[in-house]
């Protein structure tokens, strides 16, 4: 059967690892988290004391960039997580300070290219499902289907906090749901590569939707694709 490459972009908070995951596994495909590579720049930036609460010095970052590895290995149970110059990063990316600081570092086009340049070769061979906020639009722009997926910023907050709850972080509500609406923001407005929705995406909210029905519009989706349905 013949492969193909999926996009799926959107806000942040809108499940798309969740159904990224859930199709790439479904199809035998590659998932590519590609926000976990930006959130690794940022821990690298964060450790080596390149960020403080009222600067990021950008070109020591930039200097650093030939140092800093990103790689995806997968756990015993098959997931891929992060790993950043050979150490597992996947709980410490996932921090509410790290959330803070990783819209600003994806503006730095440095990053974005370096990043750009290996989620290309990550999904040269097709079999892919990459999601993020560029994908569709700059990083596989020829994806034979691409996903925007929106949904209430409040609904997106709650989503969140009660992820960061559940895994023990002390937060509130209040403070995720303004992280989430700064977020979306500097990713829409940003010079490069800015957050939008391609013209051949197909927009999904889900808002109002469980995850079950939002898997089944989107594999059926996908199967159409493959078959060359449309
Ligand atoms: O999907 P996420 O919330 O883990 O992504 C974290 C940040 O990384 C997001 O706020 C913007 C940035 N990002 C990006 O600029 N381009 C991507 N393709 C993926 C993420």
């Amino acid at each position: 059967m013949r492969k193909i490459t999926i996009a799926i972009d959107g806000y942040s908070s809108t499940g798309k690892s969740t159904v990224a995951r859930q199709l790439a596994n479904w199809l035998d495909y590659v998932y590519v988290d590609s926000g976990a590579m930006y959130r690794a720049v940022t821990l690298y930036a964060m450790r080596n004391g390149f960020i403080s609460e009222t600067h990021i010095d950008t070109d020591k970052l930039i200097n650093a960039l030939p140092n800093i590895r990103v790689e995806f290995r997968k756990n015993k149970g098959g997931k891929a997580e992060m790993y950043l110059n050979g150490e597992n990063v996947e709980k410490a990316i996932r921090s509410m300070e790290v959330s803070e600081y990783v819209s600003p570092i994806a503006t730095i086009p440095e990053v974005r290219r370096k990043l750009v340049r290996l989620q290309h070769k990550m999904g040269e061979e097709k079999g892919v499902v990459m999601d993020g906020r560029d994908i569709g639009t700059v990083v596989f722009p020829n994806a034979e289907l691409k996903i925007f997926m929106t949904a209430t910023a409040e609904e997106r907050a709650g989503r969140r906090y009660r992820e960061l709850v559940a895994r023990g972080d002390s937060v509130q509500y209040e403070e995720v749901l303004e992280n989430v609406t700064e977020r979306d923001h500097m990713d829409s407005t940003r010079a490069d590569s800015p957050l939008k929705k391609a013209l051949d995406a197909i927009e999904i909210d889900n808002s109002d939707m469980n995850l079950e029905d939002q898997f089944h519009i989107i594999l059926q989706l996908a199967k159409d694709r493959i078959a060359g349905r449309i």
